[in-house]
């Protein structure tokens, strides 16, 4: 079959190479980006009177042709024609005639893909976005609901201190708000336009690369020729963005996981986010969590993919920038999915707050309000510290917990406390009593909620 490119080969490559070579099997993603930049690049051959304004109409009427059988998903790519700009090109000379070769004046399809790519993160990313402000509401929604929920904190996976389950919620919230505002901030980097920029150099022709990229609502356009084609760094910030974004979920599903087992038993998914075993009847597995959590990988090996890719390579197109496209598209794909996913289960998972609150009150996380009740009475901290650590190992000893110690058990350790203990013991206190800005007391996560609720309006 004769190749666009053919003119100076004698001999074509066997079909199993040419397969290798070929990225129509991937690239027919970029299809409607595709036809969008040479609709906008034969538009301005027209104005600029590079080709007759009549033949740029004509080479647009095909391509709005092309563009209604891609919506319907009625083109038919060939591996012959290697990739989505060739395979376009072909059906279009096939439509309208030998005329549909005039496309190409004064582009290539180094700033072609690149041109294609910039347009499809910049429709991603907004789509990424949307989705990442659903599940900020609903952890929002989470969080309202359990403003008074009191749960254990951990660090190390050990108890810590009582926290509001609305608390830990928002935490969320604000990581997500972060991942948010770094894929907003990366549209300015993605907003550019390659077009025109042509094989590397630029092109002879007296083409206008402010109309293209007004034609494309790009805001700028490249100011170097040899950049335009090469990099792909708004490729890596994307997979960048996205890795880190998904770590966050990962982090996420972790606990999810946890929470849901007998051990914690904190929370329970609805049925529709989890999944039986064959064998086992009883099991009810977390696996959307789980997915989500495993889905971390392949979302950070794109990003080390993508590095590796670009590193050492020399100015400018390369064919190893090929592999590009790949990994950015699984990772829109897994993105989207993971975070649809992950709202729903948010949404429709049922808080135990009864079990939240055994728990705290079967634990020590408790010993870090005597010690400041201590401290209050003018103990230096470091003493106080040393006199509940040794009253918590009278509690193991004895089998109970600070709570059920009797007044005059604590007062042997310390003739400091007083009856007031108990009540400063209890883990609902403990919570509500920490009212620093940004804590975990009850006022405070209020604070947090009505700013958070604000933004996702
Ligand atoms: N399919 C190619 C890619 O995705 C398009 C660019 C080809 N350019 C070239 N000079 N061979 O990278």
């Amino acid at each position: 079959m004769k190749k666009a490119w053919g003119g100076r080969f004698s001999k074509s490559s066997e079909q199993w190479i040419e397969e290798f070579g070929a990225s129509i099997s991937f690239d027919q993603e970029l299809v409607l980006e595709d036809i969008e930049g040479s609709i906008a690049h034969v538009k301005m051959l027209g104005k600029t009177n590079i080709i007759p304004l009549e033949e740029s109409e004509q080479i647009v009427a095909g391509l709005l042709k092309l563009k209604q059988k891609a919506e319907a998903g009625e083109l038919h790519y060939s591996v012959s024609e290697e990739d989505i700009h060739l395979n376009l090109e072909k059906m279009l000379t096939e439509k309208i005639g030998p005329v549909g070769g005039k496309l190409h004046t004064g582009r290539s399809r180094n700033d072609q893909v690149a041109t294609d790519m910039h347009l499809y993160l910049k429709k991603q990313v907004h789509i990424i976005m949307e989705h990442i402000k659903e599940l900020q509401s609903a952890l929002v929604e989470q969080a309202e609901k359990n403003v008074e929920t009191v749960f254990p904190g951990y660090t190390h996976l050990q108890r810590a201190q009582p926290v509001s389950f609305a608390h830990h919620m928002l935490a969320y919230f604000w990581m997500l708000k972060r991942d948010y505002d770094r894929f907003e901030d990366s549209l300015k980097r993605i907003d550019i336009s390659p077009l025109g920029a042509s094989a590397l150099a630029g092109t002879t022709f007296p083409i206008d690369r402010f109309y293209t990229a007004e034609q494309l609502s790009f805001s700028s356009v490249y100011e170097n020729s040899m950049d335009a084609v090469s990099d792909r760094d708004f490729v890596v910030e994307f997979l960048s963005n996205s890795a880190l974004t998904i770590t966050h979920l990962s982090r996420l599903a972790e606990e999810i996981i946890l929470w849901t087992s007998k051990e914690f038993s904190f929370i329970e998914l609805d049925d529709a986010y989890a999944t039986g075993s064959s064998i086992m009847p009883q099991k009810k597995n977390p696996d959307m969590a789980e997915l989500i959590r495993g889905k971390s990988g392949r979302v950070i090996g794109n990003l080390v993919g993508m590095l590796t890719v670009l590193k050492g390579l020399p100015l400018t197109y390369n064919k190893d920038m090929q592999e590009d496209k790949e990994g950015m598209f699984d990772t829109v794909h897994t993105m989207i999915g993971s975070l649809k996913i992950f709202t729903g289960m948010i949404q429709t998972m049922t808080v135990k707050d009864d079990e939240m609150e055994s728990a705290v009150n079967q634990d020590f996380s408790n010993a870090t309000e005597l010690a400041d009740y201590l401290a209050a009475k003018g103990i230096p901290f470091r003493e106080a510290h040393e006199i509940v650590g040794k009253l918590v190992l009278t509690c193991i000893q004895q089998n109970c917990y600070l709570l059920d110690l009797p007044l005059d058990q604590l007062q042997d350790a310390c003739s400091k406390i007083d009856q007031d203990v108990y009540v400063i013991l209890s883990p609902r206190e403990a919570v509500k009593r920490r009212n620093s800005y940004g804590g975990t007391g009850f006022e405070q996560v209020k604070v947090q909620l009505e700013k958070a609720k604000q933004y996702v309006k």
